[in-house]
């Protein structure tokens, strides 16, 4: 059974931030699995280099939309952002150290965090996102509507 399950209370409204997030999931719950079944040190190394890998680049990408209409909670997002990226990459060097004791408990102390964060900052985010841009129908391509800004800024 996966450790962690994608579902709609995880959504944040914006399918290409939704995709990512579920792509997380599934690199936890690899990790998860991995270390429940006492997986070779190569391949917790490999899933857990991926899951540092992957996060960033997600973080990254959450942030590269944080100055496109005025977001108030922009800075305190990003600060969430790098102390997750901290916590991720104390756990990476658990696994390269191969403290398997702490992995399980660390990882569940992550994904709680990680959890909240989605359904806290990434939720409101997304929520102003989809009010400024426009989505194609694959929810890759966006844009900002700059009429819808400056809407925004006037209420
Ligand atoms: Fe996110
Ligand atoms: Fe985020």
């Amino acid at each position: 059974m996966a450790y962690m399950k994608w579902g709609d209370d995880l959504s944040v409204g914006v399918p290409m931030f939704d995709r990512e997030h579920n792509g997380l999931v599934k690199i936890i719950n690899r990790l998860h699995r991995g270390l429940v079944q006492n997986a070779d040190h190569a391949l917790l190394r490999e899933i857990g280099a991926e899951l540092v890998e992957f996060t960033v680049l997600h973080f990254k990408h959450e942030e590269m939309y944080f100055h496109d209409f005025p977001y108030a909670g922009a800075e305190a997002h990003i600060a969430k952002h790098a102390a997750i990226k901290k916590q991720i990459r104390s756990y990476y060097q658990l696994i390269d150290a191969q403290h398997r004791a702490e992995l399980g408990f660390e990882l569940l102390a992550f994904v709680r965090d990680w959890w909240s964060h989605i359904r806290d900052v990434d939720r409101e985010f997304g929520s102003l996102f989809s009010a400024h841009h426009a989505v194609s129908r694959d929810g890759t391509a966006v844009f900002a509507s700059s009429f819808t800004s400056r809407r925004s800024l006037r209420r």
